[in-house]
């Protein structure tokens, strides 16, 4: 890329990045903890310096995607260790992007000398003790969605991320994407008035192995769990009252050998009064699904899915797009991506609070888990029926 277009490639995504943390700064409740002082932000016994030397635990799908933005894409990031729990994959990623060193033990990322911040990017049901090892030995984290798979479990993780004084972000990285900042930023703007109704549509091209469903928590925690937290998000509220329904429809196994759903309509109500509706599958055939809508006494604001490009096709048939939707979730958030990972970086070297929070995470998981109880139940559920 020549030198002028980076430059304006790295404008465009501070530009999402800043209207991201506009959008979810603007509502008091969201992403901060009752009563947290700002002095608490100061607080860490890691030292930020201009470059943030950074570990990657897990090398899997998203690690690889985190590796490659922390190698080539924020500038402010140096990974130095990258581990998984299969060395010769922790040992290709890091020839692949440059990382000195690589191992499989991930007391290697949290006890190295150098490393100032952990990228945790293993099995959801591993999070919680690799957050609490590397918040013990003063890391700050940034930590894939969700932050553990059990409430009690996230309230262990935060007390100790807060008494040990590090930073700690959630990766909810639709927040980053310049549809979703844009979208919140038109909502903020006053462009909708008094919202009314949402429509967030999230399905998966096609199906996780029944193995991946069986250490994800459930679709709710796994797959909603990035919806509820964009509707936080748009609507600047808490969530009070959930109400879902699901079955298995894609993958008997998912239900058989996973104990889990593959399909989903969840309707969620807001302190503002308005709700809504998320609408997951597990399989789409039509490909990545990702669409949104937000209509209030003012009008309605909108976005569809992204392409590979923009061309369109007419003859004797019909009009139509040229190409599906992006094919999955790498490709249609790497913009969000790169921008999540320069935002938390930023508030590391910057002392900044994150953008996106333990507490938005525990606030999502909280729907999350009033989802599960209101499929179980068959009735609505407050958000405020869930204790840890
Ligand atoms: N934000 C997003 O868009 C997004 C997308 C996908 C996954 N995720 C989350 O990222 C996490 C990982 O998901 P994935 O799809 O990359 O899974 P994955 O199975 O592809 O990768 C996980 C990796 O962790 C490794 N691992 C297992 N135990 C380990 C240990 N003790 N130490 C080090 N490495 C270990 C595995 O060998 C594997 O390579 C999950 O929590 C998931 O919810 C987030």
């Amino acid at each position: 890329m020549a030198p002028a277009m980076i430059s304006l490639a790295r404008a465009a995504s501070r530009l999402a990045t800043t209207a991201a943390a506009r959008g979810s700064g603007l509502a008091a409740p969201l992403g901060a903890a009752p009563g947290l002082s700002a002095r608490r932000h100061l607080q860490s016994s890691a030292e930020p310096s201009k470059t943030l030397k950074v570990g990657i635990i897990g090398a899997g799908r998203i690690g690889q995607v985190h590796a490659q933005t922390l190698a080539y894409r924020c500038p402010s990031a140096e990974p130095l260790m990258i581990v998984d729990y299969f060395p010769e994959v922790a040992k290709s990623t890091a020839a692949e992007y440059g990382i000195p060193e690589s191992g499989s033990d991930y007391m290697d990322v949290v006890n190295h000398p150098d490393i100032q911040a952990v990228w945790v990017c293993s099995p959801s049901s591993l999070h919680a003790e690799q957050i609490i090892a590397s918040a013990k030995a003063g890391k700050h984290i940034f930590c894939e969605k969700p932050l553990a798979t059990e409430l009690a479990e996230v309230d262990d993780v935060m007390k100790v991320v807060e008494d040990c004084g590090v930073k700690m972000m959630l990766a909810f990285q639709r927040r980053f994407d310049p549809n979703f900042a844009r979208l919140r930023q038109a909502i903020v703007d006053g462009v909708v008035g008094d919202p009314f109704t949402f429509r967030l549509t999230s399905r998966d091209p096609a199906p996780p192995p029944v193995e991946y469903v069986l250490k994800s928590g459930g679709l709710h925690n796994d797959m909603a769990i990035h919806d509820f937290d964009v509707a936080r998000f748009l609507m600047g509220c808490e969530c009070t009252e959930v109400t879902a329904l699901g079955a298995c429809r894609v993958d008997p196994k998912i239900g058989s050998e996973g104990g889990d759903i593959d399909t989903a309509l969840t309707m969620l109500r807001f302190e503002n009064g308005a709700f809504g509706t998320v609408d997951n599958c597990r399989q789409s055939p039509q490909g990545y699904d990702q669409r949104v809508e937000v209509f209030g006494s003012k009008g309605q604001v909108s976005f569809g899915n992204n392409y590979p490009s923009g061309v369109e096709i007419a003859d004797g048939a019909s009009v139509r797009s040229a190409d599906l939707p992006h094919d999955f979730f790498l490709k249609r958030y790497e913009e969000a991506y790169k921008n999540e990972t320069i935002a938390f970086v930023d508030s590391v070297v910057n002392n900044t609070p994150v953008p996106a929070s333990g507490w938005d995470g525990r606030a999502a998981m909280v729907m999350a888990q009033a989802a599960k109880k209101s499929l179980n139940e068959g009735r609505p559920v407050k958000t405020s029926e869930i204790q840890a």
